[in-house]
């Protein structure tokens, strides 16, 4: 069995992954570790990366650039997180404002979904959000069996997240400054 778990940082990834891997007794292996051995980064090397990277023939891995290209598999699991509590997750680890705003939009738009279905032939989406881990490895070893995951949408955040921001937009003094000209 070859598992590939996938997400936005701050989704679950590791967390799951090391206890999954024990639970099924496969090698655990996190992508970014082999990355960072390879020397290789997100910007510049994922081409690399799936050149050089040799597997088991069973393993959980993980990481979010497991989304960028096809890691042969038999089953591509993304793990989501409702924005405002992945806001939490990151805020925790004391991540910049930047750095929340990008992953938290990545996540709002599906970002690691989108990608992975181009390489994957089976994904399966998980909520981790409002769930204990025991609940969400639950959930994966459903999945193993056949069945269906979920189909995560965070569609009306994101709206009303749009509809704040014009708000704040148009209830600004540039705005009004631009109007007038
Ligand atoms: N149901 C859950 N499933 C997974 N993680 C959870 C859950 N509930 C809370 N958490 C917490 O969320 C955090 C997830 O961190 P983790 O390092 O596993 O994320 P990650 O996806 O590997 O991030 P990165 O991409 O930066 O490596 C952990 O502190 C974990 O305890
Ligand atoms: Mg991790």
């Amino acid at each position: 069995m070859r598992i590939v778990i996938t997400g936005v940082p701050g989704t679950g990834k590791t967390t799951i992954a090391k206890k999954l891997a024990q639970l099924l007794n496969l090698p655990y292996i996190s992508l970014t570790e082999e990355a960072r051995k390879l020397g290789a980064t997100f910007e510049c090397d994922v081409e690399e990366l799936k050149k050089a990277l040799s597997l088991p023939s069973s393993f959980v891995l993980e990481g979010h650039l497991a989304c960028e290209f096809a890691i042969p598999s038999d089953l591509c699991i993304v793990l989501r997180c409702a924005p405002p509590l992945l806001k939490e997750r990151l805020k925790e680890r004391g991540y910049s404002e930047e750095k929340i705003e990008e992953n938290v939009m990545a996540e709002a738009l599906d970002y690691c979904t989108q990608r992975a279905r181009l390489f994957y032939k089976r994904v399966e989406e998980v909520e981790t959000a409002g769930r204990s881990e025991d609940e969400v490895l639950k959930i994966i070893l459903e999945i193993l069996k056949g069945k269906k995951g979920e189909e995560v949408d965070y569609g009306e955040w994101l709206l009303r997240r749009v509809i704040n921001e014009g708000k704040k937009v148009s209830g600004s003094s540039a705005f009004h400054e631009q109007q007038e000209t």
